[in-house]
């Protein structure tokens, strides 16, 4: 049986991330991954979805170029180009990873990892027919697609017609028509790319707004950019069966029927547990998540989960950074993770960022809270470069303490502009001090700052 001082089960950015740290801290340290290294966000989603929406990007603007003194004739969309480069990209940062392992010394066993109980050495895990053993163990095997029991959906994904987001990022063809279950992020970045190279797109969701619990002031900017752009949003709308070409949903206590050349299934994700063992070490989880504290610590000492398996915040810069938490933990350094001030990013046109509490989120926890809103025309360079742009920019702040809460953004290059905002919560920068701050001009960021004049 070969052992190790950690063993760490999935290589996404969970994994790979906490299989660096470890390695940089001395820990003789393998991962186990049974697909491909970097994970669901390297491999099929994050790179790949953005590489593709860079493409429809370019390919939009021409078309939207006149009013800019642009125009372009017979410009065209070469989709599987576009997905070939996809692959092109996701293979380099592919091959960086696996460098990065060898370059740390990390062991990479390409297989699937089963945990076997323990003994007084520590844990046990079993890969195609051999053994292997570690003190500390690191949970990292992601998410997967939530699939309803819709009839017809099981029938639907064997012949091809329902996708989830892995399988229609490699699709050889734009479908003529697509229905898109589910305005969460996925469902709302494909719509907008599948929307821009000339799908008729439809997005069927079950609740009255598009992006879950993001503020409404900025996802609502998004709806109805999509919405003028030809997108088609049935809202408050259930799917009920699944037919041979067709969706059926009921809007209203009726039941409508729409013709589809695809469907995408996107109505969330799910940790990876099935089949791993976790029971055998007696690991506690809830609503399928693996129970962690803010240290990553499971309730079995010795054992850790980060990424996505935690249900906590299923998105990639969460798992790297819970990852070097709970190796840092590991190592004996203290540190814990601080989930308030999380960014997150919808990469349509135009992005939507948001950070920290909305108003209702504030509200409920009995913080004395207050709104500011502002449209993003107040920036030169939004007025500049964005011609009937509706763009806003809606800071919460905390009235008794002087900070930042929450910001909310709808608009141009607010996925760079993010981070500054996560950095203004996380340190609980007061709002006087972020007003003595010089933001460079013309920009569309110094739009936070003009904000918090108007309070
Ligand atoms: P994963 O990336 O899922 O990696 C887990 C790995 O474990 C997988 O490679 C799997 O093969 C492996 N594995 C599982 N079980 C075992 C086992 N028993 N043995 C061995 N290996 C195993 N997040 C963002 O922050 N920004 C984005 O723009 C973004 N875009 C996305 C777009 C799409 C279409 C999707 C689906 C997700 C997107 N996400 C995005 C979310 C992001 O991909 C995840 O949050 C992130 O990948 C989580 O990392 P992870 O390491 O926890 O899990
Ligand atoms: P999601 O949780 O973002 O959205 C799912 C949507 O489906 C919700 O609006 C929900 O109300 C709706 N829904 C649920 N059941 C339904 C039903 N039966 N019929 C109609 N609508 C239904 O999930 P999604 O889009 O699948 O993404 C999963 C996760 O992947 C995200 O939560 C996010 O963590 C990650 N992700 C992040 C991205 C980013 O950061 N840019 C991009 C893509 C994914």
């Amino acid at each position: 049986m070969e052992t190790f001082d950690l063993i760490i089960l999935g290589g996404g950015p969970a994994g790979y991330r906490a299989a660096q740290r470890a390695a940089q801290g001395g820990l003789k340290t393998v991962v186990f991954e049974k697909r491909s290294l970097g994970g669901v966000c390297l491999n099929v989603g994050c790179t790949p979805s953005k590489a593709l929406l860079n493409s429809a990007t370019i390919y939009e603007s021409p078309a939207h170029g006149e009013k800019y003194g642009v125009s372009a004739e017979n410009v065209k969309f070469d989709h599987p180009a576009a997905v070939a480069r996809k692959d092109r990209v996701v293979k380099q940062l592919v091959k960086g990873i696996a460098f990065t392992m060898k370059k740390e010394n990390v062991t990479v066993i390409q297989a699937i990892g089963i945990i076997k109980g323990r003994d007084a050495q520590g844990f046990k895990i079993s890969a195609e027919g051999k053994e292997y053993q570690a003190k500390r163990l690191l949970i990292a095997t992601g998410s997967q697609p939530v699939l309803p029991p819709i009839p017809g959906l099981r029938e639907g994904f064997e012949k091809g017609f329902c996708l989830t987001s892995r399988e229609i990022l490699d699709l050889a063809e734009i479908p003529e028509s697509l229905v898109i279950i589910g305005a969460g992020v996925i469902g709302l970045e494909m719509a907008a790319y599948f929307n821009a190279v000339g799908s008729s797109v439809t997005v069927i969701e079950m609740l009255e707004k598009i992006a879950g619990a993001d503020d409404r002031d900025v996802t609502d900017v998004l709806y109805k950019n999509l919405k003028k752009k030809g997108v088609n949003f049935k809202l408050s709308c259930r799917v009920v069966e699944i037919g041979e070409s067709c969706v059926t949903f009921e809007e209203k206590g009726e039941n409508k029927a729409i013709e589809a050349s695809k469907v995408l299934v996107s109505i969330g994700r799910t940790p990876v547990l099935n089949g791993l063992g976790i029971e055998t070490i007696g690991i506690k989880t809830q609503k399928n998540a693996i129970s962690t504290d803010e240290k990553l610590r499971t309730n079995v000492e010795g054992v850790y989960a980060a990424g996505d398996v935690n249900g906590k915040s299923m998105l990639a810069h969460t798992a790297y950074r819970e990852a070097e938490v709970a190796v840092n933990n590991m190592l004996g350094i203290d540190d814990s993770i601080n989930y308030n001030a999380v960014p997150s990013v919808i990469y349509t046109n135009p992005e939507v960022a948001v950070v920290g509490e909305t108003l209702e989120s504030a509200l409920q926890k009995g913080i004395n809270a207050r709104a500011v809103n502002v449209s993003m025309r107040m920036s030169g360079r939004y007025m500049a470069e964005v011609e009937g742009g509706n763009g806003i920019v809606k800071l919460i702040v905390d009235t008794e303490n002087n900070c930042l809460l929450g910001v909310h953004l709808a608009g141009s290059y607010t996925s760079e502009i993010i981070y500054g905002a996560a950095m203004m919560i996380e340190t609980k920068m007061k709002v006087d001090d972020i007003k003595k701050t010089i933001f460079p001009h013309p920009t569309v960021c110094e739009v936070i700052r003009e904000a918090l004049f108007e309070l």
